[in-house]
């Protein structure tokens, strides 16, 4: 992929829906017995990954029309054991949290994906799923993938999970397998992950308490097993997706630009207080209805000068997606840029710290990398250069709009991973470059 400077970004623009509310509504449908109904559902090819889960194990889905997606669940402990491995494709959320959702079962599944998710460590989805009497194995070397989960129904309850790192996917694998315990089924978390699986349950009738983290106490989920009822969901935008588009905004001399529609959720919206920090010009308007029990609204965001910042602690889950385009931003922002606390970057899709500074020094950044973290100064000006996504749609975007700030055309290789989370990606950048 080619990508010329920009010379102006300005606009408006509707992402495509979340693609972690969407794994999370279908899988949850999956698990209610008869029709529920999402409406704005990713078009990701994560997300059909795990729709590929759910028709492996006798769930039917079916398209509506664009966006709308209806599932046809069995019920819990009534999916059907899959005739051979289940193919994740690229899909770290498929994986874990879908060998969550089959724990309640008492069928034998394997679960397997591409070069990328087979390196990707999964004894992590062990450690939570056993402690409910699921016997999770790895198949592959070093507690890699394939991944065999041997489910029971019901599962224990009365159980408390404390994942080994902070983690979304680990927390929402138990509180869907929780669905299918025998009694309450609690995960802690030292430092709050992303809490969307305890804003759907209730949707489906399943109730869930939350104790927010307190001085020296965790952050508690508590979910009560039980029958989940079909039900129909509008999925906001994606907050990640749009994430590139508001780092643009921020960095591009000649910006002003308008994110409709998008999830503004807490635990996820980490990047708008990176950008607060930086100084950046942004404003949110939340909208007055919910969707999907999550807030959303309106970003704008226009140009205007950074200063670096430091991204580290409990900020550092709520960001995690995003780190890429911080680097980025860091890029262009008068002094120094830090990441830390980070070392779940080195085992996402690619190592994402290795990834995007070989990326940006290929363009003239001055980023070093850390073990957890990454450091920048700016501002530079960064030049157009052959540079590798490495099959990563998060490093792509990232690279795409420092691409679109930079002197002289960059080509990315291994661009086409978009598609992994927003396939209309570079329509988009063209649309609000043009
Ligand atoms: C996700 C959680 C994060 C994130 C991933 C999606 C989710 O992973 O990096 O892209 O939907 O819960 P971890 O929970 O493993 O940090």
């Amino acid at each position: 992929m080619r990508i010329e400077p920009a010379p102006w970004v300005r606009g408006s623009l509707r992402v495509p829906g979340d693609k972690s509310i969407s794994h999370r509504a279908l899988l949850l449908a999956g698990l209610a017995a008869g029709r529920s109904y999402l409406g704005h559902c990713s078009d990701a090819a994560d997300v059909a990954a795990t729709r590929h889960l759910l028709e492996a194990v006798g769930v039917a889905t079916f398209d509506r029309g664009p966006g709308q997606v209806g599932v046809l669940g069995r019920g819990r402990w009534r999916w059907l054991a899959p005739e051979g491995p289940i193919d994740c494709a690229n899909s770290g959320s498929t994986m874990r949290m879908g060998a969550g959702a089959l724990a309640g079962h008492a069928i034998l599944a394997v679960l397997d994906g591409d070069g990328s998710l087979r390196q990707r460590p999964m004894a992590r989805v062990a450690t939570v799923l056993g402690p409910l009497g699921a016997t999770v194995r790895c198949l592959g070397d070093g507690g890699r993938p394939p991944l065999e989960v041997c489910g029971r129904a019901p599962l224990a309850g009365d159980v408390t999970v404390r994942p080994p790192v902070a983690s979304a996917q680990l927390k929402t694998a138990v509180l869907l397998a929780g669905v299918s315990a025998s009694g309450p089924v609690t995960v802690e978390e030292p430092v709050a992950t992303r809490d969307h699986t305890e804003r759907i349950l209730p949707l489906a009738g399943i109730s869930c308490r939350v104790e927010a983290a307190a001085e020296g106490r965790p952050w508690r989920v508590t979910v009560a097993p039980g029958e989940p009822e079909p039900f129909g969901l509008t999925v906001p935008g994606d907050l990640s997706s749009a994430a590139a588009f508001r780092a643009l905004g921020a960095m591009h001399p000649a910006a002003e630009l308008r994110l409709e529609g998008v999830g503004l959720n807490p635990l996820r919206a980490g990047l708008l207080d990176v950008l607060g920090a930086m100084g950046a010009r942004i404003a949110v308007e939340l909208a007055s209805e919910p969707a999907a029990g999550e807030p959303t609204g309106s970003v704008s965001v226009r140009s205007g000068p950074l200063v670096g910042t430091v991204v580290a602690g409990a900020l550092v889950p709520r960001a995690i997606d995003e780190l890429p385009l911080v680097a980025v931003l860091g890029t262009q922002a008068e002094g120094v840029t830090e990441i830390r606390d980070a070392a779940e970057l080195r085992v996402k899709e690619s190592d994402r710290i290795e990834a995007i500074c070989a990326g940006l020094r290929a363009m003239g950044a001055e980023i070093e990398p850390s073990p957890d973290g990454l450091r920048v100064r700016g501002p530079v000006r960064l030049r157009g250069a052959r540079v590798s996504a490495r099959s990563d749609h998060r490093i792509a975007m990232a690279l795409a709009v420092a691409a679109a700030v930079a002197d002289g055309p960059t080509e990315i290789e291994g661009a086409e991973s978009v598609a992994i989370s927003y396939p209309g990606f570079f329509d988009a950048l063209r649309a609000v470059c043009d």
